[in-house]
């Protein structure tokens, strides 16, 4: 059963024409992502954000049909221009207007649009193409806000989404410092359009990919913001950790101080941590998940703020990502289970972001099994759901790498019978795996590829396996 049929009844419109200052919202927000086959409509994703209490709703576009629906709703929004519209809106004040008028002015202020992101992670690309659109990611931010200002809008703030790999180094805190080749060109001029702007640093951030690969020097509860009597003492400014959230956000306040701008108010774009993932994924589960996140909420609910040790008591609007588990999101396991929900709607935990909810009034969550590396054998098979055309190229590909991976599959030798399409690729995908992982191979294929650790060998057909 769909989290929608439990909802209908909890339909709360709020008063149309509510208004309320944006920036210093305290309400847990949620990032509202589409790229999964099977989610519900729009609509009903929007009844699932308000059952989950969330105050506001980031997408990643200006979708006008969610923009339209969200209308009259209690939530603030946050939409997005998309990276490739940057250099356009950049070169001329008539295409930023016209991108206002299509996107905010067509919906403000019913709809409670609060934040504009000019592109998402565009300094995590760095091929040329990119490299021109750095350049004119200020300017482009310059003309929306321009247009805001000639239609007298102040409650709209614009900023612009980044990624931990904006930094040269982010430890301890202290040494946050960006990377050389944006610091000037691009971080400069961008902290000073913040600052003078009184918008936000929108940082996404993420103490799973921090922890997942430093499991052995970072414990899992300080990843986990859990309460424990563990804490890091900043040895240049003498400040206390207790999690590893705060330390990852005050190496963005140290590194903006550096260039002289110690007043910019962070917020967080992204964060979040994946239920579920590969087997050689570490501490991808339901358990952590809900664990990460509903400590998440009560810190950044708290009253008062508690803000950062080099921020105390700062406010920080917050975005969980994500609303759904994304099923068309390329890369490893975790990066299609980042969801609060399924795919198609139900909750994969219980959770409550108006931060109402103690602790202990949830339900017991299944256990962990995997917050240690797994150890042995996995091989790679073809997922459940394969298509059949894009299967056959993919068996193609891998078997056209060479190096004897198919060898077993030619007629007469001991992969060869049965003589299916799936018992070929799978061979192929394992037989792929174990052969170039090493060069960065992965189980993936566009999806069409997952991990098993049940040995899908048969007869004298022994399929070649991957030692964790
Ligand atoms: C700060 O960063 C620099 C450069 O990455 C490094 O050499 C130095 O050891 C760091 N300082 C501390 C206290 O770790
Ligand atoms: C940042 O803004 C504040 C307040 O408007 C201003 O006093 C300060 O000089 C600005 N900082 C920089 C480095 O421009
Ligand atoms: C923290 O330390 C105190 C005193 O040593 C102890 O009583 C308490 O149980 C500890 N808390 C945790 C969560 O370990
Ligand atoms: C929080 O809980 C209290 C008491 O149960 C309730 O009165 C209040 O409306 C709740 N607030 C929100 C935001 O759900
Ligand atoms: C594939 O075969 C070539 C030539 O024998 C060899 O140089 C190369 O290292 C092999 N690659 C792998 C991944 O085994």
């Amino acid at each position: 059963m769909s989290l929608f049929f439990y909802i209908t009844w909890v339909l709360v419109l709020s008063s149309k024409f509510y208004l309320a200052s944006a920036e210093t919202s305290d309400k847990i927000g949620i990032n509202y992502g589409k790229l999964g086959s099977n989610l519900p409509s729009s609509y009903q994703s929007i009844e699932s954000i308000k059952f989950l209490k969330a105050g506001s709703v980031k997408i990643y576009d200006a979708n006008p049909e969610i923009l339209k629906l969200l209308s009259g709703t209690d939530l603030k929004v946050s939409i997005m221009v998309q990276n490739h519209e940057i250099i356009d809106i950049a070169s001329k004040q008539k295409v930023a207007d016209q991108w206002v008028h299509d996107n905010v002015l067509s919906f403000y202020p019913e709809t409670m649009i609060r934040f504009i992101l000019v592109g998402n992670e565009i300094l995590s690309q760095s091929s040329e193409e990119y490299k021109q659109i750095w350049k004119n990611l200020v300017p482009a931010m310059h003309r929306i806000k321009k247009c805001l200002n000639a239609h007298n809008i102040h409650n709209i703030k614009v900023g612009t989404p980044l990624a931990m790999d904006i930094f040269q180094t982010t430890f301890p805190p202290s040494n946050g410092t960006f990377r050389s080749d944006i610091s000037a060109s691009v971080m400069e001029p961008l902290l000073q359009f913040l600052n003078r702007t009184k918008s936000f640093f929108f940082l996404d951030v993420y103490p799973y990919f921090a922890w997942s690969t430093n499991p052995k020097t970072i414990s899992l509860d300080f990843a986990l913001l859990r309460e424990t009597n563990t804490s890091y003492t900043d040895p240049n400014s003498g400040l206390v950790y207790t999690n590893l959230l705060d330390q990852m956000l005050d190496s963005v306040i140290f590194a903006m101080a550096k260039l002289g701008y110690s007043d910019i108010r962070l917020a967080i774009s992204e964060t979040g941590w994946p239920n579920a993932g590969d087997f050689d994924q570490i501490g991808a589960n339901i358990y952590n998940a809900a664990t990460y996140n509903r400590n998440l909420i009560k810190k950044m609910t708290s009253k008062p703020a508690l803000g950062t040790p080099a921020r105390p008591g700062s406010i920080i609007p917050t975005f969980i990502f994500s609303l759904y588990d994304e099923n068309q999101k390329t890369g490893p396991g975790t990066e299609r289970h980042w969801g609060m929900l399924h795919g198609n709607g139900v909750p994969i935990y219980e959770i409550d972001l108006s931060g109402n909810r103690s602790l202990s009034q949830y339900r017991p969550l299944p256990l962990a099994h995997n917050n240690v590396p797994y150890k042995g054998k996995v091989w790679c098979v073809v997922a459940r759901s394969a298509d059949l055309l894009a299967l056959t190229s993919a068996l193609g590909y891998a078997c056209g790498q060479g190096n004897g991976t198919c060898d077993a599959l030619v007629p007469g030798q001991r992969c060869y019978q049965p003589l299916s399409l799936y018992w070929h690729a799978s061979y192929a995908f394992s037989s792929y795996w174990a052969k170039f992982m090493g060069k960065g191979a992965t189980c993936y294929f566009n999806g069409l590829a997952q991990q098993t650790i049940i040995n899908p060998s048969r007869g004298n057909c022994r399929f070649p396996s991957v030692t964790l």
